[in-house]
């Protein structure tokens, strides 16, 4: 007799995105002949920018002769890699990184949920709440307490310091779902906590690339001490249409520090190592070498003009929200924008409204948690014409309701 993992009961039936996808099905096989516009995961529309397609196929070719091919690589990611890592998303913003603390992976979505693996199930673990459920998710199936921080219009967004002692906190800026972001003095305060309280933050920061305001931080090791406290989370799904190619990485500084249950003190950049080297072969040569093409000339100019567009996206969505006299929050520095759905009206009853009577999907924000519940979030990932197309239609939606 095989005993399962009972925590695993303690999940949602289903996953938020899969939820979503399959209601979406059902009433595209009803309604075959509508027009559905997704605003609802996050994934992008744009293709692979043009200087990562050129170097995968070097790299496609480079694999087909004897003399080039390469076999299992590092683990941890190729040299050439984490080195344009290093020079290019830290050292500029002041940042030391050393190589060995970058370990490159198949996607944030994958390293948030393995990083549980090195930490003990009795940690105490917060969370905002909403949130991207993976955070949540891995956590209850790994068995762990959680304190929920709730993030809403009352606070402005801004998570407050738990008061009971917490040991691993996820902190995700700019936000999802909210498209919020955390200026440098608030963030510094969860710096000063977490060495406080000798907890670990692990920042989701794979929003970064969309942050347009002063002030906020890029990275948390922008903050001083973070280095001590943050493992951080990045991606390149969103900014160089990666979201079907794979590759984001994780840094784990040398500093960083758990202990185990007498307090001895173990270097977590070792744990993770030991288990990346277990769990994982590495990514793929041909996808290594389209991120290392994303830090050049050509790579870098073609990932603003992406950002530049979603960007617009989000601000025609949020202006014609606004318009329609929606109260609506981030997306400005986040592809992400957060309503408030009309009063009486629960997230999943404006989801079902919304795809039955102007084909258009989005994310209800109880979906993201208890906190979500009254709020909905849209993406500014789709095409503009469909951005555009969209708000027409959200307009004509909210007329009839008045
Ligand atoms: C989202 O819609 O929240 C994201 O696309 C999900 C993800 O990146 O896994």
């Amino acid at each position: 007799m095989s005993f399962i993992n009972e925590n695993f009961l303690e999940l949602q039936d289903s996953y938020l995105f899969s939820t979503i996808a399959k209601k979406v099905a059902k009433y595209t096989k009803e309604n075959p002949d509508k027009k559905i516009i997704k605003l609802g995961i996050g994934d992008v529309t744009k293709p692979i920018v043009p200087a990562c397609l050129e170097a995968m196929h070097k790299a496609v070719e480079e694999m087909g002769t004897a003399e080039e091919f390469k076999g299992y690589g590092p683990e941890q990611g190729y040299e050439f890699l984490r080195k344009a890592i290093v020079e290019n998303d830290y050292k500029p913003r002041g940042i030391e990184i050393e190589q060995d603390e970058i370990f490159v992976s198949d996607g944030a979505k994958c390293d948030c949920g393995n990083i549980v693996d090195i930490f003990a199930q009795n940690n105490k673990v917060a969370i905002t709440d909403p949130v991207y459920p993976v955070y949540l998710d891995t956590n209850i199936m790994s068995g762990r307490s959680i304190t929920y921080l709730p993030v809403t219009e009352e606070n402005n967004f801004i998570p407050e310091l738990p008061k009971e002692k917490v040991d691993m906190i996820y902190l995700c800026f700019p936000n999802n779902p909210t498209g919020t972001v955390l200026k440098k003095q608030n963030l510094k305060k969860w710096v000063d906590y977490a060495k406080e309280n000798q907890s670990i933050i692990l920042y989701d920061a794979a929003y970064e690339a969309f942050i347009t305001e002063e002030d906020i931080p890029h990275s948390i090791y922008e903050i001083e001490g973070a280095r001590d406290v943050a493992i951080e989370f990045k991606s390149y799904s969103k900014t160089a249409g990666f979201t079907g190619v794979r590759c984001a990485y994780v840094v784990v500084p040398k500093s960083l520090k758990g202990y185990t249950k007498i307090k001895e003190e173990v270097s977590l950049n070792k744990l993770w190592n030991r288990r990346t080297c277990t769990k994982f072969n590495g990514v793929s040569y041909i996808v290594q070498k389209a991120a290392e093409a994303t830090y050049s000339e050509e790579g870098k100019r073609q990932i603003k003009e992406n950002i530049k567009s979603y960007l617009e996206n989000a601000r025609i969505i949020k202006q014609g929200l606004e318009e329609a006299q929606f109260t609506v929050y981030g997306g400005v520095n986040s592809p992400y924008i957060w309503l408030k759905v009309p009063e009486g009206m629960t997230s999943w009853e404006f989801f079902d409204k919304l795809l039955e009577e102007v084909n258009i999907v989005g994310t209800p924000g109880s979906g993201f948690g208890l906190h979500g519940e009254g709020y909905f979030r849209l993406t500014a990932f789709g095409t503009k014409e469909n951005s555009m197309e969209a708000i027409e239609r959200i307009k004509r939606f909210s007329n009839k309701l008045k």
